[in-house]
């Protein structure tokens, strides 16, 4: 089975367009959550997500779309992307968004692989280093988890006492590309496939990933996508300017 990841979307529809033309064939697909937030397609990203299969877990940006939390703990342009989103969205989106799953969730046929926003540990929990990798890698009995929420592609991986983390290392900067990366046994991995819609490792292409679960590989990807064409549609909304710089920045 192949797996489609797709990660902190977040209501941009060029960049998830984009993913899904380079994507590759697949059989499943799982979202771990930022679906909305700062992007200016809500309601495009949530219909055009639903359609592609049934499996999320919910991201702290959904939680705040969905008023299912204190927007005091956001930042001021990530607050009011929240309630400018909140504006937009349809009775039945609304809805759908704030009766999202936290996680882990598991899907039928991987029994070795959970899904999760934050961490295992906490939805809402950034996972940058390995140094906060190493709790959930350890005390965890689900070898391979997916997660989001850093926006950073990547992964971390813990055997028995050696923590190690891995950054794909791609050569261009404006072109589709795809790095392998090949599981072990006996080895836990925490794996990020990196942000569709708001990239902040410096690399402005829509990142995500797959991972095959007969070969044991996972291949991180990242792709071009309408840049232009989703900024255009920050400025059109009136969202602030910097989340439509920021995506060009990928930062
Ligand atoms: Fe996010």
């Amino acid at each position: 089975m192949r797996i489609l990841v797709l990660s902190d979307i977040h209501s941009n529809l060029d960049a998830l367009e984009g993913c899904l033309e380079a994507a590759g064939p697949h059989e499943v697909v799982v979202n771990l959550g930022d679906i909305v937030g700062y992007g200016a397609c809500p309601n495009e990203v949530i219909e055009r997500s639903r359609s592609l299969g049934e499996y999320f877990v919910r991201g702290n940006h959904d939680k705040a779309a969905g008023g299912l939390m204190d927007l005091r703990d956001f930042n001021p342009m990530a607050g009011l992307a929240a309630l400018w989103t909140r504006e937009q969205l349809t009775p039945e989106n609304l809805e759908w968004l704030r009766a999202l799953p936290q996680g882990p969730i598991q899907i039928p046929g991987a029994s070795d692989v959970q899904f999760v926003h934050g961490s295992p540990i906490d939805e809402d929990e950034y996972v940058v280093t390995i140094h906060d990798a190493l709790e959930p890698l350890a005390v965890h009995s689900v070898p391979i988890t997916f997660f989001g929420h850093t926006h950073l592609q990547g992964a971390f991986s813990f055997n028995t006492t050696v923590g190690d983390t891995y950054r794909p290392p791609y050569r261009t900067v404006a072109k589709s590309e795809t790095a392998e990366f090949p599981l072990r046994k006996g080895v836990h991995y925490l794996i990020n496939p990196g942000s569709v819609g708001q990239p902040r490792d410096g690399d402005w292409r829509a990142a995500f990933a797959t991972f095959d679960t007969e070969s044991r590989i996972v291949t991180f990807r990242r792709t071009p996508y309408n840049l232009k064409n989703s900024q255009d549609r920050i400025l059109a909304a009136n969202l602030p300017q910097r989340l439509a710089t920021r995506l060009a920045a990928g930062r």
